[in-house]
C-alpha cells in the first residue's frame, strides 16, 4: 500500500491513530452559497522561471487523499497549472461514491494575460475543460494587473475584467465571483461600479501581515476573505529561512501545548478565529491531516491578540517587478526584483 493511501499515520509523539473524516464548517457568502472554512493551497512553487508542475500524478494522489479526510475545497489557478489533476481526484471521488459534486467547493483564478472582457469566458472554458468540471465554484480575478501576452503592461481596466466576470456569472459556468490582490479602494471601486458583487477576497494573511483594516472593510461588506500563505515565515519560502516567528516560537509553543496543537495549527486557526478561510498548501500526508484537525479547539481573544503582535506587515507575494503598473495593489520598494516572466 501506498504512503498515501495509508490511512494510519504516526501522528503527533508518534501514537498511531485511525485517520477520520474531519467535517469542516462553512462561511455563508453574499450570494448565498457557502465555501468550507478550509481550503487545500495547489500552488507548488516557481523554480527556474516557471511553475513547478505536479510529477507523476503527485498532486492527483494528494487531492484523494485529502477528500478522504474531509477537505472539500480546493484553491487553484491557471497559472499553477493543477486544475486537471484537482478534477481528475474529484470525478475519481465522485464515482467513488465518496463525494457528491455539491459536497466540493473548486476554486480557480483568471491569469494575467487574459484581462480582456471576452478572454474571460474562454479562460474559464479552459479551466472547465482542464479540470473536467462542468462550473467552477469560485472564479478570482487573480490580480487587478493586466498584461499582454509578452508580460509588457496593458491598458485594460480592471472594471473592463470584472464585466467578463459577470458574463461568466450570467452563463452560469462559475457560482460564484472574487477577486484576489486587490487593495481596499480597488475594492471599492468594484462595489461601485460593479452590477455583481464580488463574494470573496483573496490576500495574503499570516503572522505577520495580519491585514487588519483589509479584513474590517471586506468584512463589513460581506465578503468573505481567504487567506494565502497562512503559515508566514514559520516555514521556508524560495528555499530560504525569513525573519519572524517559527514553529518553536515560545509564544505560539505555549498556546499550542495549553490545546494538544502544533504551531501550525495554533496559526491555521487564528485565521479560522478572525474569520478568515485559510488554505495551505502541503503535498505531506502526515501534514495534511495535521492541517485539517483544527475544528475541536479556539483561541480566546488575548491568544488572537498575541499572534497579531507579530505583524510586521512583510509580503512573501510581493511582485515588485510590476510596480510602476496603474493598478499594482500594494507599496512600492525601493529596489524591485526582476521580472521572472520576461527576463
Ligand atoms: N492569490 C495569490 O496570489 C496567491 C499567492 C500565494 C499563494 N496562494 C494560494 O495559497 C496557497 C498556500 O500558500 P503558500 O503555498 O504560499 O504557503 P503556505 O501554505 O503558508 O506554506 C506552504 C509550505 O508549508 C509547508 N507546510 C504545510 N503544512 C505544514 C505543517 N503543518 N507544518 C510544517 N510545514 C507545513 C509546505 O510543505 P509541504 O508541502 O512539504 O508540507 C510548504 O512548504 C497556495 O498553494 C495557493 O493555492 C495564492
Amino acid at each position: 500500500m501506498s504512503t498515501l493511501h495509508t490511512r494510519w499515520y504516526k501522528y503527533r509523539g508518534g501514537n498511531l491513530k485511525m485517520s477520520s473524516t474531519v467535517a469542516v464548517p462553512k462561511l455563508k457568502m453574499s450570494d448565498g452559497r457557502e465555501m468550507p472554512a478550509l481550503g487545500l493551497g495547489t500552488y507548488l512553487g516557481f523554480d527556474k522561471n516557471a511553475v513547478v508542475p505536479s510529477k507523476n500524478k503527485q498532486l492527483r494522489d494528494v487531492i484523494l487523499e485529502a477528500i478522504d479526510l474531509g477537505y472539500r475545497h480546493f484553491d487553484s489557478a491557471s497559472i499553477y497549472n493543477t486544475e486537471d489533476e484537482i478534477g481528475e481526484a474529484i470525478k475519481m471521488k465522485i464515482d467513488e461514491g465518496v463525494v457528491t459534486r455539491e459536497d466540493i467547493f473548486f476554486t480557480t483564478k483568471l491569469w494575467n494575460t487574459k484581462h480582456k472582457r471576452e478572454e474571460v469566458e474562454a479562460s474559464v472554458r479552459n479551466a472547465l475543460e482542464q479540470s473536467g468540471l462542468d462550473y467552477i465554484d469560485l472564479y478570482l480575478m487573480h490580480w487587478p494587473i493586466g498584461l499582454n501576452a509578452d508580460y509588457s503592461f496593458s491598458d485594460v481596466d480592471f472594471m473592463e475584467t470584472w464585466r467578463g466576470f459577470e458574463d461568466v456569472h450570467k452563463l452560469g459556468l462559475v457560482k460564484s465571483i472574487g477577486v484576489s490582490n486587490f487593495n481596499k479602494e480597488q475594492l471599492q471601486r468594484l462595489l461601485n461600479e460593479g452590477s455583481v458583487r464580488p463574494v470573496a477576497l483573496q490576500i495574503e494573511v499570516h503572522p505577520q501581515i495580519i491585514q487588519e483594516e483589509l479584513i474590517n472593510f471586506a468584512k463589513s461588506e460581506n465578503i468573505v476573505v481567504v487567506g494565502y500563505s497562512p503559515f508566514g515565515s514559520l516555514v521556508q519560502r524560495y528555499g530560504k529561512q525569513f525573519p519572524g516567528p517559527k514553529m518553536d516560537d515560545p509564544v505560539l509553543m505555549e498556546i499550542a501545548q495549553k490545546y494538544g496543537k502544533t504551531s501550525a495549527q495554533v496559526v491555521l486557526r487564528w485565521l479560522v478565529d478572525r474569520n478568515v478561510v485559510p488554505i495551505p498548501k502541503t503535498i505531506n500526508p502526515k501534514r495534511l491531516q495535521e492541517n485539517i484537525n483544527i475544528f475541536d479547539f479556539k483561541l480566546e481573544q488575548d491568544e488572537i491578540e498575541k499572534i497579531n503582535r507579530f505583524n510586521s506587515n512583510t509580503r512573501y507575494t510581493e511582485p515588485s517587478f510590476w510596480q510602476t503598473h496603474p493598478y499594482y495593489p500594494f507599496e512600492q520598494v525601493k529596489n524591485p526584483l526582476p521580472d521572472p516572466f520576461r527576463d
